[in-house]
């Protein structure tokens, strides 16, 4: 495998993730307000979701991704970046969407493990989104994953996700957006 490859599978890979990879920091930036389980508890006596999963955040972060996904599919026409791996629309959707009902669903079970808003949760916290829109992408759009991601973009995707994460988060703690540096 050429140094080249391998770097361009990289490129790739942080391409067609960054309208899953979005949502979440555009989430914590502009959500807020009503709570999407609206205060309700489960039948533990916990809350469904917590405090931390608002309609805004969920809509907004949702708008977000599609829109730096809009531009990618944009960009690469316009410039002309044919290399790149081909984004539509649909996909796009299916990237940001997945990714925060992801996270969603990951706190979930997090509150079911007696978990509060913000504890942090080794591996699920990190993978969440990144497995919602995976899972949304197999069963609504299996021809384009088929296509366009290869093994090595994979393996990229498992490296690069959990080091984004932190990175992310330390500047979100340091710029006040969020409590918690995870
Ligand atoms: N957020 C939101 N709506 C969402 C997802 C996130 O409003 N659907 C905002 C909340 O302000 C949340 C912040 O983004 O506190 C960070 O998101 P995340 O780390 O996923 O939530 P936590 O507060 O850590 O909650 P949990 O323990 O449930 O993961
Ligand atoms: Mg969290």
């Amino acid at each position: 495998m050429s140094p080249d490859f391998i770097l361009f599978s990289l490129v790739s890979a942080l391409w067609i993730m960054l309208p899953a990879y979005l949502p979440n920091s555009a989430a914590a930036v502009l959500g807020g307000g009503r709570p999407v389980d609206g205060g309700r508890t489960f039948r533990d006596g916990k809350r469904i979701f917590g405090d931390g999963k608002t309609w805004q955040g969920l809509f907004l972060g949702i708008l977000a991704g599609i829109l730096i996904g809009s531009m990618e599919i944009g960009a690469r026409e316009y410039f002309g970046l044919m290399m790149l791996p081909e984004l539509t629309f649909p996909v796009v959707v299916i990237l940001a969407a997945g990714a925060l009902l992801g996270d969603l669903v990951k706190s979930f079970f997090k509150r079911r493990l007696g978990k509060e808003r913000g504890a942090e949760w080794l591996v699920a916290d990190q993978y969440d989104f990144v497995i919602g829109a995976f899972v949304l992408l197999l069963l609504l759009q299996y021809e384009w994953v088929v296509a366009t991601v290869t093994p090595l973009m994979v393996l990229w995707i498992i490296i690069m996700t959990p080091l984004l994460h932190r990175v992310v988060n330390i500047i979100g703690y340091l710029t006040g957006v969020k409590d918690v540096p995870w």
